[in-house]
């Protein structure tokens, strides 16, 4: 959570920022501030509210067209959104600024040491303990900033990514991270320093991510220097070729990101198979999986780790692992995990997947697997992430920067990584029969085509959307394979349009939340042909009677449905094992359209963030 931008060199630095920040504006959004060097002084400029808010206000608080800048989106942790908490944070005697993503755990003993030392404080951040802490230990020793940040940062518990400037040393800026993300792109001449790389894919094409407890000192004209925060060594930079480009983090002709990312869906698909799965050859090859072959098909179980709809897209793997590789599995919320004491066997094989790949949670209990000997295995989309250096191995999903707030093509992405390492352990393991397996890489194969014509159905997901957009419940009911996808579309529902949704397996329906049924409540069956249909077609019959208003997503050409519900919504038919690519499409429409008639920010719901790096 939050967002943190830097710039030193010879361009004007306050629109870099500004424009960064936008960029960075997913990771968190309800405060925002910038700081200026002009030459002489620190120009600040800070507000509750959003990048545009600060765009405004700082326009008119601040003119320089100095070449060194820092700014900050936020999330709040510590103390309530307004103008004073918001970053940066300057030390008192004016002369550190500092932006700031994550959390100082220690920061309220920290602080009564300072003000016993006679700081004083104006917010209720972690963060301004922090800069102060730099200061104190600067003075007392009339240290460099580098080593006053340095030796700080050691007596910090905590997470943080942060950038600290000195106008007493004004070419430089000082970074660290552990536990949150930092980039730094390497220009001619200028540096740039972001939460990822997006705010300057345009200017570089060169990065380096910080690892964990590691810190550098981005001094102008002078080649970058990364040490170990803890013992001061050096370590040797790794710099990376960014594959992003403008395009693809823009919004294309559409009102919101998550619009995009839904009908980028065919395409991201196909990439992310593209390369592995060769239907004609009856192939699979993912070198994450080749390497690692024997670790997965010796596995006694398999332990998903994931939050939100990640965690969602783990529920579907479970199913399809267990159906094609006969392989025990068990979906684990990251959270939970990581806090229970869990069971962990050497020989289990632990399957993280986030989007991000900055998930705190799920970062942590990837840390407490390892520890415990068991090998883990990533499936993330962020190339470079946390996660995907922590993990042993993995595969990426290739869908492209997510900048939607709601996770939308990510988790199709995710279940189509999923269900190819499904299949390529059935080929190893022979679980699946040749002509079953030969099926399965056909049809997913085509997955994309019959995306593309799901998402035909959005003209009718806006129809229906227009009749239920003022209910304040939703109850989504899915069996088999499907019912992880009534968890997440009533997920994509709730977050973004504030509307009371839950999902549930259908069955299960008569064991409690029947009770909520009156001809109040829509309720959403998600009744493809190939799943238990006969079985989901009584539940409907359960809601009828109960003047539940039915809106169901059906098999094309379906009748029996038709005849029960209120509004049906027809999509392609497919295997049972892959309907979940198809089913989520009109369920992702469905919310979206209830979102925007009721005029909620689509792309940035309140109170969330895209990239969840605190506990
Ligand atoms: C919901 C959503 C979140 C994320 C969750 C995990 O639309 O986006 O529930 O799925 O925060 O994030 P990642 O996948 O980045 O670990």
């Amino acid at each position: 959570m939050c967002g943190i931008v830097g710039y030193i060199g010879h361009r004007e630095a306050y629109p870099i920022v500004i424009k960064g920040l936008k960029r960075l504006e997913y990771r968190g959004y309800d405060s925002a501030g910038i700081v200026l060097y002009d030459g002489k002084d620190l120009k600040l400029s800070k507000t509750k509210g959003k990048v545009s808010d600060l765009e405004e206000k700082s326009s008119k608080e601040i003119s320089t067209n100095g070449t060194i800048g820092m700014g900050h989106t936020r999330w709040a942790t510590h103390g309530v959104p307004n103008d004073v908490n918001s970053h940066p944070h300057l030390s008192n005697s004016g002369n550190l600024a500092i932006i700031h993503n994550g959390i100082i755990e220690n920061y309220e003993p920290l602080k009564k040491e300072l003000i016993n030392r006679g700081y004083t404080f104006k917010s209720d951040t972690d963060t301004e303990v922090l800069v102060n802490l730099i200061e104190d230990v600067q003075k007392k020793d009339n240290l460099k900033l580098g080593k006053a940040v340095q030796i700080a940062l050691n007596q910090v518990i905590g997470a943080y990514a942060i950038c600290v400037f000195d106008k007493q040393k004004p070419d430089e800026i000082v970074v660290a991270r552990l536990g949150s993300p930092l980039a730094i792109g390497i220009g001619k001449d200028e540096f740039f320093i972001a939460s990822d790389a997006t705010p300057f894919i345009e200017y570089t094409s060169n990065a380096i991510y910080l690892e964990d407890e590691e810190m550098a000192i981005v001094r102008l004209h002078k080649p970058l220097k990364i040490r170990k925060i803890k013992d001061d060594s050096l370590v040797d930079p790794y710099i990376q070729e960014l594959q992003m480009n403008l395009e693809q983090i823009e919004k294309g002709g559409y009102d919101h990101f998550m619009m995009k990312e839904i009908y980028e869906q065919p395409n991201v698909i196909k990439d992310t198979y593209r390369g592995r799965l060769h239907a004609n050859e009856g192939l699979i090859r993912m070198a994450g999986i080749e390497d690692n072959i024997d670790k997965f098909t010796n596995a006694k179980r398999i332990v998903i780790i994931a939050c939100g709809t990640s965690w969602h897209a783990g529920l579907v793997a479970e199913y399809i692992f267990e159906e094609f590789a006969r392989i025990p599995v068990e979906v684990e919320y990251a959270s939970e995990f990581r806090y229970r004491n869990p069971i962990i066997n050497k020989d289990d094989v632990i399957i993280a997947i986030s989007q991000s790949g900055e998930t705190a949670d799920t970062l942590a209990a990837i840390k407490l697997a390892k520890e415990n000997g068991a090998f883990v295995f990533g499936v993330c989309n962020v190339v470079g992430s946390s996660i995907s250096r922590e993990t042993h191995a993995g595969a990426y999903t290739h869908a492209g920067p997510e900048i939607g707030v709601a996770s939308t093509k990510a988790f199709t992405t995710q279940i189509t990584v999923l269900t190819m390492i499904a299949l390529r352990l059935a080929k190893a393991k022979g679980t699946l029969s040749n002509s079953d397996f030969h099926r399965y890489l056909q049809e997913l194969e085509i997955i994309p085509e019959k995306v593309a014509e799901a998402l035909k159905t959005n003209d009718k997901a806006k129809e229906i959307a227009a009749v239920f957009k003022d209910a304040t419940n939703f109850l989504y009911l899915g069996r088999g394979y499907n019912f992880p996808v009534a968890l997440e579309g009533a997920l994509k529902l709730k977050e973004i349009s504030y509307i009371h949704a839950e999902g549930y397996p259908a069955a299960e329906m008569k064991h409690g939340p029947i009770a909520l049924i009156d001809e109040q409540m829509p309720v959403v069956v998600i009744a493809p042909k190939q799943g238990h249909y006969d079985k989901v077609v009584s539940n409907i019959q359960e809601i009828k009677s109960r003047s539940g208003k039915i809106i169901a997503i059906v098999t094309k050409g379906d009748t029996q449905v038709r005849d029960l519900a209120d509004y049906v919504i027809e999509i392609p038919d497919a295997a049972d094992a892959m309907s979940p690519l198809l089913t989520t499409i009109p369920l992702q429409l469905l919310s979206y359209h209830i979102a925007v008639m009721r005029e909620c920010n689509v792309d940035q719901p309140r109170n969330l963030a895209k990239s969840v790096t605190v506990e």
